[in-house]
């Protein structure tokens, strides 16, 4: 028997695209949607923990431009769920393991962002999650914060999504050269986390993304030349020509030293899960 298959799961959030993946890989875990576990409810997230030795928490606000003008919103999903889940874990000794985000950086880096490196949000999304970095860290200090960045699966709603529906309504597309991150698969995710609680050790804050780095621009062409479609037909342009109400980091690529440092896996080049996932969705 694993050891993942020894350790009692309860996943929340798990109606979100990473919850989704988690639940698929792990189906012995008790994985609870918004509808079943509201993550700001304190007395019900009492009940639901009481069955887990480890919580993986995938709720989150995470509507970027929305954030903006509904900070309260953006609070309780981000900053007052997460505390009160911590809370609960610690009550009863169950191990939490909480994802955050590449927006926590302001994005002026030169080189893949260390979890020691400084952070400065620059969005109300990027600044909530910090939030509830802290309040986490401060309910529970053994708790785990994995920070990941452009999360995708393919199939619903994500950038690779989109470019793909793009791709058959639109002969051209413009997409923005000035922001670079690191494509994370959903599935890479929710193995390396799985990994990451075999482990039973406690890393503290750790960054896990596929590996490498690219600019939205480049990942929409790689996404039109693994559709066989002619990448050219994506234009370059700056994010000052799409103007949105938050303000996106430039460059937020996260290093995977910690991760590596701790034994764990590196997840994949971003570029091979991105043919293995449209190969899933689209087969040609
Ligand atoms: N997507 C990315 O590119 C990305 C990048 C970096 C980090 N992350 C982080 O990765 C984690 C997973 O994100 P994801 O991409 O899977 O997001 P997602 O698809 O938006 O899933 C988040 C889920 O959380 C649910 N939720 C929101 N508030 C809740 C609450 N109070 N109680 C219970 N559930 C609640 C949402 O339900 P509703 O849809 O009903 O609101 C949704 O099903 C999050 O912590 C996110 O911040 C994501």
């Amino acid at each position: 028997m694993s050891l993942v298959s020894q350790s009692r799961i309860v996943i929340t959030g798990a109606g979100g695209q990473l919850g989704r993946a988690l639940a698929d890989r792990a189906p012995e875990a008790v994985a609870l949607g918004r509808a079943d576990l509201d993550i700001t409810d304190s007395d019900a997230v009492a009940a639901a923990v009481r069955s887990g030795d480890v919580v993986l928490n995938c709720a989150a606000y995470t509507a970027v431009d929305a954030a903006e003008s509904d900070r309260a919103a953006a609070r309780a999903g981000n900053v007052t769920g997460p505390g009160i889940l911590a809370a609960r874990c610690r009550e009863i000794g169950a191990r939490l393991v909480h994802i955050s985000t590449d927006y926590v950086f302001d994005g002026t880096g030169e080189r893949p962002y260390e979890p020691s490196d400084p952070t400065g949000p620059t969005s109300v999304y990027g600044s909530t999650k910090l939030a509830g970095e802290r309040a986490v860290l401060l309910a529970d200090p053994r708790a785990t914060i994995v920070r990941t960045a452009w999360v995708y699966t393919g199939d619903r709603g994500d950038f690779v999504a989109t470019m793909r529906r793009l791709e058959a309504e639109r002969e051209t597309i413009s997409v923005v050269e000035d922001q670079v991150g690191s494509p994370t698969y959903a599935p890479d995710l929710a193995a390396g986390l799985l990994e990451l609680v075999a482990q039973h050790k406690n890393p503290g804050v750790v960054h896990a993304t596929g590996s490498g780095a690219v600019s939205r621009f480049e990942l929409a062409r790689a996404v039109f030349a693994e559709l066989g479609a002619d990448p050219d037909r994506v234009r370059p342009c700056g994010s000052a020509d799409f103007p949105s109400p938050a303000r996106r980091p430039a460059y937020s690529v996260l290093s995977n030293r910690s991760w590596v440092a701790v034994g764990l896996t590196p997840l994949r080049d971003w570029r091979d899960a991105l043919s293995d996932a449209l190969l899933r969705v689209a087969p040609r």
